[in-house]
Parts: structure tokens; sequence; C-alpha cells
């Protein structure tokens, strides 16, 4: 494998569900979302890597500059290793397109993935998530399934930087569902309920193998 990522993978427990690619955020581990990721879609192959960026001992999956102020050079160069990471992982175990999961962080590079290697992911689950990028390319995203959950008093991810991320998707093609929760930047038991539902709502291909 070129892009060596520590990462976990659990087989799928069914047939039908999509894989999900679990994102964590600032100092989680492949371990995070395994959990959320099983409650979610109990069928589901889980593909769940650590991010390859440290900051301060914190794993991360691209760099910043700053709380919300990110270098965006690395932001590019990192979603595309992550998007190569996740074409060597679905042809070593054998799954489709999986649906990112993605909370802060993971949610960031998640979106920037979307964005620059549109085609690498079947929808995204974008929890806490911001504009990752400035000045971004603009993908035909037509029909791709996107579930944003934003907190009115996140501390960290304003709710309107939020909405500019699901307007630009939006603009982009994607069938955007944007919510904003009466929580902060923690996750919620409205945000499991979301996920859940918005999963068994979204129209995904038949999980083949590539
Ligand atoms: C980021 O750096 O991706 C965002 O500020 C969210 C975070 O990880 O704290």
């Amino acid at each position: 494998m070129t892009n060596e990522f520590i990462y976990r993978f659990e087989q799928a427990k069914g047939s039908g569900a999509p894989p999900l690619l679990l994102l964590h955020g600032t100092g989680g581990g492949e371990n995070d979302l395994l959990e959320l990721g099983a409650m979610v879609s109990p069928a589901s192959a889980l593909l769940s890597p650590r991010g390859r960026v440290t900051e301060n001992g914190m794993p991360r999956f691209f760099r910043r500059l700053a709380e919300g102020v990110f270098d965006e050079d690395d932001v590019r160069h990192r979603a595309l290793e992550l998007a190569d990471f996740v074409e060597e992982a679905r042809s070593r175990h054998r799954i489709g397109r999986p649906i990112a999961l993605g909370y802060s962080n993971g949610a960031n590079i998640a979106a920037a993935l979307m964005l620059l290697r549109p085609g690498t992911l079947a929808g995204a689950a974008l929890l806490r998530a911001m504009v990752p990028l400035s000045n971004p390319p603009h993908p035909d995203l037509s029909g791709v399934p996107v579930l944003i959950a934003s907190g009115t008093v996140d501390p960290i991810v304003p709710a309107s930087n939020s909405a500019r991320l699901a307007a630009m998707l939006r603009d982009a093609g994607a069938e955007v569902s944007y919510q904003a929760l009466p929580v902060g930047h923690q996750l919620s038991r409205a945000d499991l309920a979301l996920v859940r539902d918005w999963l068994t709502m979204v129209d995904v291909p038949e999980p083949v193998a590539s």
C-alpha cells in the first residue's frame, strides 16, 4: 500500500448496506467512531483510518495554522492521499464506494475529498463540518447524498460556516440535507438519530466489490 494509514476494518455484517468511511475528530483515532458506525448502520463494513498529521501529539487529517484556519496546501495534499487510501482499501477488502461519516476535522477532510476527488465517496454525513477550502474546484456532485449537521451553540464551528458548505455542495449538484441542531461541538444523541434515519433514506448503489 502506497499510503500507509493505520486503520481498522470491520467486515460487513449483512448485505445491502453501504460501507462507511469513518473519519475521527482532532485527537481521535481509528477506534473512535467504530461504535457509532455500528450503531447507525449495523450491517455496514467499516473502514476507519487514523489521521496522519499530528498536532501536539493529537492525530488529525490535515494541518491547521490556528483553530478554524487551515493549511490549505496540506488540505489538498492530504485529501488526495486519503482518496488513494480509500481506493486501495476498497480493492484490498473488496468493498463498494463508501459513505463517509466524519466528525469535525474528519468531516472537513471528507468535504475536501468530495470537492477534490468526486467519485471516491458514494455520499457523506458531515458532523460539525466547515468549508475546507477558500478557493474550491467546481466538481460535479450530481445526486450525491450529503447530510450536514451543525450545532447552533458550537463554539468551534459557526453554524453559518456549515450552512455555507451546504450551499457549496448543493451548487455542485449534491442532494444536501442540512440540519442545525440545538447542541454544541460534541456529538449528541440527536446526531446519532439523524445519521441513522438519513442512511435509511439515501439512495446509494449496491455495495458491489470493485
Ligand atoms: C479543524 O481543524 O478541522 C476544525 O477546526 C475542527 C477541529 O478539528 O477542531
